[in-house]
């Protein structure tokens, strides 16, 4: 009935930790530090927090087992894994387009992906130069202003980040990337430490944490409760393949349910710990939580520009950033170019390139839309500005990872044999009854409510 003995023709990590490492650099990334405060300030803070940490608990876990457990079965890219799956479950060839989907996601959020790094890449030399030294919340703002104004800045970033995304991919995931973030993940949350450590002594420490974990449910709205749930995917990378191809490189002895708790928690730590620093300086400099895609620009720099080392600190802190974002990139292209490999007989190296230039193409969508294809428009009496950033945003994690998610949970769930999920997953009997539960039951009603309710067919709030 199925093949145990299947094996990667790309490679396999050299043992568990090479896995939880590489699963935890495409977590922990952008998502963590620039998306996750600014959205929660965006959000209302603490009842949007809570509702997160929710869906990583519920939705996010069992979804990351059953991505790795269906990678490790498939031992290919997600769309060839999917397309050999589903005729090993007797199920229909079209549960390869799950794989399609997830490589289109990957395409999309690399584009937008790559010019926010290109943002923190910029930062580094910034922070480098001395120029925020002394700096006033005023003086961040027109900095931050200056850059995104400038289309040409932002396309040399952007081509910088994407050339050495790429030749990492080439190189193959074991070779560097496993080194790279062995020592880099630890020395993040290091630095982020320190930075609560200055956080606590800004004086508003404290209205800071109580924006953060206090929940007040008036401030949540429908598309609250979408982003927080499209977050959840996001920040652990679920609902497009990316932790399903690096499932497929897993050792068979390796224990799934233990590496996702581990990797899920890591990242949630990173989360919280980005949002504790955040939100002190953001109060105590009088600026505003709500500001949007700039927040985490507009407030560091404050924070270096203020404390001992300050120079160092944030010099480091960006280029951290930039390596979190990198190992984050890097799974974003591995599906495509996996699939690319395997079906076009290409070597990575070439496929790496096409990939590349894609998204590069792409992204100077994302990079003119900060400027040249911004439009602004007036939303509740207040004027907004958004752009193909906001749509490419939107489209990809609040609606095809979730539905990525979604599917997953029901191939898994539903449409696998037992025997074959019970075997790869190779839990205590009442672990295993409980991510069945929750992988059938709970996760995809959650999902589905939360998009019903967005289109209003189900209405609360
Ligand atoms: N998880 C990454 C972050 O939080 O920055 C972003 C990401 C990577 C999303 C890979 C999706 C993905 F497949």
């Amino acid at each position: 009935m199925v093949d145990e003995q299947r094996t990667s023709i790309h490679g396999q990590w050299s043992g568990r930790m090479a896995f939880i490492l590489a699963a935890t650099g495409s977590a922990v990334g952008l998502g963590n530090i620039w998306k996750f405060p600014y959205i929660a300030g965006e959000n209302g803070g603490g009842a949007f927090v809570l509702i997160y940490l929710l869906c990583i608990a519920v939705i996010g876990i069992p979804i990351m087992m059953a991505e790795v457990m269906l990678g490790r079965r498939g031992r290919q890219s997600p769309i060839n894994t999917m397309a050999t799956l589903a005729a090993e479950n007797g199920r229909p060839a079209i549960w390869a387009g799950l794989g399609w989907m997830g490589v289109i996601a990957g395409f999309l959020i690399l584009s937008y992906y790559s010019v926010i790094a290109g943002w923190a890449l910029s930062y580094v030399f910034r922070a480098a130069s001395g120029m925020f030294e002394g700096v006033t919340s005023d003086g961040v703002s027109s900095i931050f202003g200056q850059l995104v104004s400038d289309p040409e800045k932002l396309l040399a970033w952007h081509t910088i980040f994407m050339v050495a995304t790429m030749v990492v991919v080439a190189r193959g995931v074991q070779h560097g990337l496993e080194k790279t973030v062995r020592f880099l993940m630890p020395l993040l949350f290091l630095l982020l430490l320190i930075l609560v450590f200055y956080a606590a002594t800004t004086g508003a420490f404290l209205e800071g944490l109580s924006f953060l974990f206090s929940p007040d449910f008036s401030k949540i709205t429908r598309g609250s409760i979408l982003t927080a749930m499209g977050h959840a995917f996001f920040t652990l990378s679920l609902g497009m393949g990316a932790i399903m191809v690096y499932g497929s490189y897993l050792p068979k002895d390796t224990s799934i349910a233990k590496t996702s708790i581990i990797i899920a928690a890591a990242d949630t730590v990173v989360a919280l710990l980005a949002g504790m620093v955040i939100f002190p300086i953001v109060f105590a400099n009088g600026l505003e939580p709500g500001s949007g895609p700039g927040l985490i620009f507009k407030t560091l720099p404050i924070a270096f520009g203020q404390m001992e080392a300050g120079i160092l600190i944030g010099t480091m802190f960006f280029a951290l950033l930039v390596f979190a974002a990198w190992s984050s990139a890097i799974s974003l292209i591995e599906p495509a170019v996996a699939w690319l490999v395997e079906n076009r007989g290409m070597n990575r190296i070439y496929a790496s390139v096409w990939v590349g230039i894609v998204t590069w193409l792409m992204g100077i969508v994302t990079a003119l839309s900060f400027n040249v294809w911004a439009f602004e428009f007036e939303f509740a009496g207040e004027k907004k500005t958004a752009g193909m950033f906001d749509v490419l945003d939107i489209a990809t994690a609040n609606i095809m990872l979730p539905l990525g998610g979604l599917m997953i949970a029901i191939f898994a769930g539903w449409l696998m044999y037992q025997q074959s999920s019970k075997d790869e997953l190779n839990m205590t009997e009442s672990g295993y009854n409980l991510w069945l539960f929750l992988v059938r039951f709970i996760t995809p009603f959650a999902v589905m409510i939360v998009f019903l309710n967005v289109i209003g067919v189900l209405k609360f709030e």
